[in-house]
């Protein structure tokens, strides 16, 4: 016999059918047992009847919450007064005949059939896999799985080519810390994991793709802080050649406005067109950079998209600011890459400061959700950029790959790259982004369940050519 998923139940009233899957709670009435069983697809209640099957009983008696178990039974329509129809299956049930235990079940450190958010984060993380069964993770990670799907479809059907791009690749200075990842076999070396794949996917215009994205992996080296996913977080990356600011701008607000309707219609967007407001607008009448544009902040349902554009192409730096490499006055608004806006190129010259940029931050609800520009084309600007920025000639030849491409014909070209797990967050209407990641760093970026970072074997550290120079007392074990 075939297995019946939950969900395909409800047409099989009177039918023998064969379901596997979780015991979601037992329920002992004495002569009758009750199990709702629990499938990726759904819940149904099972009824142990003695009368029906003593030795289906006897093994009832046995089971506890989250035994997984197989079960045959005749589906039976529920009589009026058990109806419940809060459930899909609420007006059926099953007529146990035969009840089988795949595994047994420890009782669990927490109840995953109510909110698991008002269980400790330590406790939730080091059992991470029991608390993706509860029903509301799943619904999480099916929605960014959905948003993904939509993306990848969209974006296919445009003639966009997705590529994966090295994870293992070069520390280059880009605004915050870099992981490292020490060379074997050029001992003293190290790789860097890619803050984002921007260095590549210009180099991908070059390579005359012209139509790039990817869901891409980042790695950033921060801490903890509300909407930040410490150590890894997911962009939809994606660059284009040939075009204009606008064209980055409509493409992205056209695949956003098409995805919330399709996979989340109870949302409404506040505006459309989004509105477009100025870095210094935003900063006079909001005090930030990412409006939050609601009209009722109250409506868990409403999405108010907008754009902040004209950015100064540079910030003053501070001495705390994390920047490292560079060291004068100046550092890159976004990144050392994005284009300033032609009619302020003669400022870089006279008055860096006042130089806009052809950057595009995209807000939603007071969060920046996404960020991008029209990048340089022409080696001299990019040069110069070093310069203001204070990149030693060193320095510089780190970038020399860059440069170097850029003598070779390349396209004019830009991009964007909004967040995957703060959009699906959003959508999702979940308070934190951990909600919708599978498995996160915890706030004190580490992971409770993996007991990652941890210390590495004596022979793996030889090998590396590394010691820890690190005095007992400062060790931190986890
Ligand atoms: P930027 O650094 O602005 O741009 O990042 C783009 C978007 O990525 C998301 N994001 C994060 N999400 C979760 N946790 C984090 N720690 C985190 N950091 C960033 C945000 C942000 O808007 N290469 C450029 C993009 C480009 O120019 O095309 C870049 O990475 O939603």
């Amino acid at each position: 016999m075939n297995r019946t998923l939950i969900k395909d139940t409800i047409n099989k009233t009177e039918q023998e059918v064969l379901i596997k899957g979780w015991v979601n709670i037992r329920r002992d009435h004495g002569k009758l047992i009750f199990l709702d069983i629990r499938d990726r697809s759904g819940l149904i209640q099972a009824v142990i009847n003695p009368k029906v099957s003593a030795e289906a009983h006897a093994v009832a008696s046995e089971i506890r919450n989250e035994y997984v178990v197989e079960l045959i039974g005749k589906i039976n329509p529920r009589g009026e007064k058990q109806i419940n129809l809060d459930l899909e299956t609420g007006k059926i049930e099953i007529e146990v005949t035969g009840l089988k235990i795949i595994n047994g079940a420890k009782p669990l450190p927490f109840d995953i059939t109510s909110d698991t958010r008002t269980v400790s984060e330590e406790i939730r993380l080091k059992y991470r896999y029991l608390d993706l069964r509860n029903e509301r993770m799943k619904k999480n990670l099916k929605l960014r799985h959905n948003v993904i799907q939509f993306i990848r479809n969209y974006l296919m059907g445009l003639d966009f080519t997705e590529i994966q791009t090295p994870i293992l690749t070069k520390s280059t200075p880009e605004g915050a810390r870099d992981y490292l990842v020490p060379s074997r076999i050029y001992p003293g070396n190290f790789f860097a994991l890619p803050q984002s794949p921007q260095q590549y996917k210009q180099l991908l215009m070059v390579g005359g793709i012209e139509r790039y994205f990817q869901i891409a992996p980042c790695f950033r080296d921060e801490d903890a802080r509300a909407d930040r996913s410490p150590g890894e977080f997911y962009q939809l990356d994606l660059e284009m050649s040939f075009v204009e600011q606008e064209d980055i701008l409509e493409l992205t607000e056209k695949l956003f406005t098409d995805l919330v309707k399709t996979l989340t219609p109870e949302k409404h967007i506040t505006f459309s067109p989004w509105p477009r407001i100025t870095h210094k607008e935003a900063k006079a009448k909001f005090g930030n950079d990412k409006p939050d544009m609601r009209k009722d902040k109250n409506d868990p349902n409403e999405l108010a998209f907008c754009w902040v554009l004209d950015f100064p192409l540079f910030t003053e730096q501070t001495e705390e600011d994390f920047f490292h490499g560079a060291g004068d006055k100046w550092g890159p608004s976004h990144h050392m890459f994005t284009a300033p806006k032609s009619e302020d190129i003669p400022l870089l010259d006279t008055d860096p400061g006042k130089a806009r940029g052809l950057q595009h931050d995209l807000a939603l609800n007071g969060v920046e959700i996404g960020g991008g520009s029209i990048r340089i084309h022409d080696p001299k600007i990019q040069e110069k950029i070093f310069d203001l920025i204070g990149f030693t000639k060193k320095q510089k030849q780190r970038f020399n790959h860059m440069l170097e491409a850029f003598e070779y014909g390349v396209p004019p070209h830009g991009g964007i790259a909004p967040g995957i797990d703060r959009l699906v967050r959003i959508l999702a209407g979940e308070e934190k982004i951990s909600e919708v990641i599978a498995f996160p760093l915890s706030g004190s970026v580490r992971d409770p369940m993996m007991g990652s970072p941890s210390d590495v074997s004596d022979k793996q550290l030889k090998e590396l050519h590394i010691k820890v120079d690190l005095p007992k007392e400062k060790k931190i074990d986890i």
